[in-house]
C-alpha cells in the first residue's frame, strides 16, 4: 500500500483582514500539536503573506500563495512574481483554481505556464482541476479531469511531478455546501491516479497526493479522507475558522498520531 503523507490546505481566498489573518494564523500555529504526519499549508491573500510568514516561522505550517504570474519581472501591472513570493517565505502555490478559471477567465495555457513556472522555481504546486455542474450532469467528469490534468502538466517532468499535489475540486461543490459523496470523489480520484500512471508511470501515480476540495467540513472530512485515493483536502470556508480547520487536519492525520 503506497504511503502518502496527507496534505491539508486552507485556501483563504479573498477573506480576512490584517487583524483576523494574523489571529487565524497564530491560532493554527499554536493549535497544531498532535497533527504530526499531515502536511498543513495555508494560502492567505498576497498582502498578508509576509507578516503571516514570520508569524508561523516556528511552526511546520507551509506558507502558500493563491496565484502567481509566470514571468520573472517586467511591465505586468498588478501581477506578482515567484521571486516576490519566495521573498515572503512562500513554499507552495495554487494554480488552476476554479475561481481563476471560471471567474477570472484563465485558460489551460495560462494554468500550464504558471504550473511550470512554479515547478521550475523548485516550489510545490497545487494544481486544481474539476468539472462544472453542467459537465457533471452530462457525464463529462472524467473527461474534464483528464483534459485539465494533461493540459496543466504539459511539459512537467516526472522529477517535477514529485512537487505537485493535485486538488480535485468539483466546481458545483465549492462554497455551496454540497459535497461529492465519498464514493463519487473516490472514483474521480482513482481515475486521476490511473491517468497519472498512463502519463508517467505507476511509481509516480502511487506517490502523488490527490486531495479533495469542495465544502469539506469537520463533519465530512474524516469519511472523505478515509477513501483509498483521497490524500487530504483543500478547504475554503471552513479554513477561516481555526477550530474547524484544526479538526479537519486531525481528521486527516494517520491513526495513532
Ligand atoms: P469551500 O471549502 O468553501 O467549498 O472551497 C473549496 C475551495 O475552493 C478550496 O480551494
Amino acid at each position: 500500500m503506497p504511503n502518502r503523507t496527507p496534505f491539508v490546505g486552507g485556501n483563504w481566498k479573498m477573506n480576512t483582514d490584517a487583524r483576523t489573518a494574523s489571529e487565524l494564523a497564530s491560532s493554527l500555529a499554536s493549535g497544531l500539536a498532535g497533527t504530526a504526519g499531515v502536511d498543513v499549508a495555508i494560502f492567505p491573500p498576497f498582502v498578508y503573506l509576509r507578516e503571516i510568514g514570520s508569524g508561523i516561522e516556528t511552526s511546520d505550517i507551509i506558507l502558500g500563495a493563491q496565484d502567481v504570474y509566470d514571468q520573472p519581472n517586467g511591465a505586468f501591472t498588478g501581477e506578482i512574481s515567484i521571486d516576490m513570493l519566495k521573498d515572503c517565505g512562500v513554499r507552495s502555490v495554487l494554480t488552476g483554481h476554479s475561481e481563476r478559471r471560471h471567474v477570472i477567465g484563465e485558460s489551460d495555457t495560462i494554468v500550464n505556464k504558471k504550473t511550470r513556472a512554479v515547478l521550475d522555481a523548485g516550489l510545490q504546486c497545487v494544481l486544481c482541476i474539476g468539472e462544472t455542474l453542467d459537465q457533471r450532469e452530462s457525464g463529462k467528469t472524467d473527461a474534464i479531469n483528464e483534459h485539465q490534468t494533461r493540459a496543466g502538466l504539459e511539459g512537467v517532468s516526472k522529477e517535477q511531478l514529485a512537487n505537485v499535489v493535485i486538488a480535485y475540486e468539483p466546481v458545483w461543490a465549492i462554497g455551496t455546501g454540497k459535497t461529492a459523496t465519498p464514493g463519487d470523489a473516490q472514483d474521480a480520484h482513482a481515475n486521476i491516479r490511473e491517468l497519472i500512471a498512463n502519463m508517467y508511470d505507476q511509481e509516480a501515480a502511487d506517490a502523488i497526493r490527490i486531495i479533495y476540495g469542495g465544502s469539506m467540513k469537520p463533519g465530512n472530512a474524516e469519511e472523505l479522507m478515509s477513501m483509498a485515493d483521497i490524500d487530504g483536502g483543500l478547504v475554503g470556508g471552513a479554513s477561516l475558522n481555526a477550530e474547524d480547520f484544526l479538526s479537519i487536519i486531525r481528521a486527516g492525520a494517520p491513526q495513532g498520531v
